[in-house]
């Protein structure tokens, strides 16, 4: 696919099937997302991939944090169970916080977050679809605790990957005189 093509017409999609991308796929797609700008190439980001019976641990683990809330309703509940059967497969994104003169948090974030989107772009590449979530599950201390992640460590979000089932959603003619401006 033609560069430019690939990013102008990268969409989110909601509704994910298999197949999803193959271990040589990612392989490349993992490579994509370590060509982010990385200042003082901190190497901050990293990734956890979810398939198969992953799915089932994650599901286990949102339904863990959902018993951590009072007052929980079982509809909740049930939400937090099946949220990651959404997809086929998830990476779950994680920022390490390194302690750098010249590097603070928010650039380290800013940095997994372009590793974000050269991972959507190399999946578009590749014909794959996904859409990228927070909600209560990103930035969220017990989940990370429950990953087994450091202190230091944080959920910027979950990318949910696949193949689209459904209608591929429309591009917006976006005005760029409304979002440019010029000194
Ligand atoms: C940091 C971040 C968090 C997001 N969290 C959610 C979310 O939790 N749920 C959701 O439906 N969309 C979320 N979105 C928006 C979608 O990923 C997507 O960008 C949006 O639906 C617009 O679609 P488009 O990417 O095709 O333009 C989030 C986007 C970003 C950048």
């Amino acid at each position: 696919m033609d560069a430019l093509e690939n990013i102008l017409n990268r969409v989110s999609a909601r509704t994910l099937a298999e197949p999803f991308p193959s271990k040589d796929e990612m392989d490349t797609v993992y490579k994509a997302a370590l060509r982010a700008p990385d200042h003082a190439w901190l190497r901050t980001s990293s990734f956890v991939e979810v398939k198969g019976k992953g799915l089932d641990k994650l599901s286990d683990i949102f339904v863990n944090y959902g018993k951590s809330i009072p007052d929980i309703t079982d509809v909740v509940l049930d939400k937090y169970k099946n949220a990651p059967y959404r997809a086929p497969m998830i990476i779950i994104l994680v920022n390490s916080y390194k302690e750098h003169p010249k590097v603070p948090a928010i650039e380290q974030k800013l940095s997994t977050a372009t590793a974000a989107q050269n991972i959507m772009l190399a999946l578009n590449a590749m014909e794959y679809s996904c859409i990228w979530r927070t909600g209560k599950m990103a930035f969220n201390e017990i989940i990370q605790k429950e990953l087994g992640l450091e202190k230091n460590q944080e959920i910027l979000g979950y990318l949910y990957i696949g193949t689209e089932i459904g209608k591929k959603k429309e591009i917006p003619n976006l005005d760029i005189d409304n979002f440019v401006s010029y000194l």
